[in-house]
């Protein structure tokens, strides 16, 4: 990956790929470090959103290490992780045995429509290649009445937190990423961060799939977002679309 590339925060397919194969083994312990240990409780809010239980059936889409995938099933679920990247599957697969872990894209799921209750991202819309088509797969696998959820770092617009953000970031961030050694990985994060949508153009994208009633919660001063909506019958999407902050 060039410093170019990575700065620039968009990535061909194969180069985010082979990115997450390289980062796999430090994955969880950066997120860990990163984060301060609070990704799961965002993860769990994610999860909650889903509104799965026994009974429910549920795709994890860009499941990496598979922690959402996890908590889906940890509500009763019956749960496939999904994701591109053998090496965070191989992880995934190491943790939770009982889980179905598949290699797959996100911008063409290999399932019928509507095969799913809820489908699930957690930190990997930021990454697709095509964002719309990524939003629609999800909403294509959703049968109506189920749920798509989407979790995402977003850039908080306040100070003290947008000033405290740039600085995590931009010099905090690529700095533990060359400790764990792969600088361009952690310079990219950051970069794809700032060029994905704010939360209501990203709720105006999601209702433009057919999704109804999507609603988005910020949480850690601002810094996260959690989309979730319904898919609606297929007809053209409804426009309109809530956050609110908690
Ligand atoms: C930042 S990680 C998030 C992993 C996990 N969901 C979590 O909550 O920690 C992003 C993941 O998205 C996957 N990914 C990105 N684009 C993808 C695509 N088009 N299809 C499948 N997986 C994709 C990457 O391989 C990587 O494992």
């Amino acid at each position: 990956m060039s410093d170019a590339a990575a700065a620039s925060g968009t990535l061909p397919e194969t180069q985010v790929r082979a990115m997450f194969d390289r980062i796999a083994r430090v994955y969880d312990r950066m997120n860990s470090v990163m984060t301060a240990g609070m990704h799961h409780r965002w993860r769990r809010r994610a999860a909650d959103l889903a509104h799965v239980g026994p009974g429910s059936r549920a795709v994890d889409v860009a499941t990496g290490t598979g922690d959402l995938a996890i908590e889906l099933r940890a509500r009763g679920a019956d749960v496939v992780g999904l994701d591109f990247s053998e090496r965070m599957l191989e992880l995934a697969r190491a943790k939770a045995p009982a889980i179905e872990f598949v290699q797959g894209n996100a911008l063409e799921l290999a399932y019928p429509d509507a095969s799913f209750d809820a489908v699930t991202v957690g930190f990997g819309a930021r990454n697709f290649a095509d964002l719309d088509r990524g939003l629609s797969e999800l909403a294509r696998v959703t049968r109506p009445g189920g749920r798509v959820v989407i979790l995402e770092i977003t850039t908080p617009q306040k100070p003290p937190l947008s000033w405290f953000f740039r600085f995590w970031f931009d010099h905090a961030v690529p700095a533990l990423g060359r400790l764990a050694g792969d600088s361009d990985a952690y310079t990219y994060l950051p970069s794809s961060v700032r060029r994905f949508p704010g939360p209501r153009e990203l709720a105006e994208r999601l209702a433009a799939t057919g999704l109804v009633d999507v609603r988005w919660v910020l949480t850690a001063g601002g810094i996260i977002a959690i989309h979730a909506g319904t898919q609606g019958p297929k007809h053209p999407a409804r426009p309109g679309a809530q956050g609110t902050a908690s």
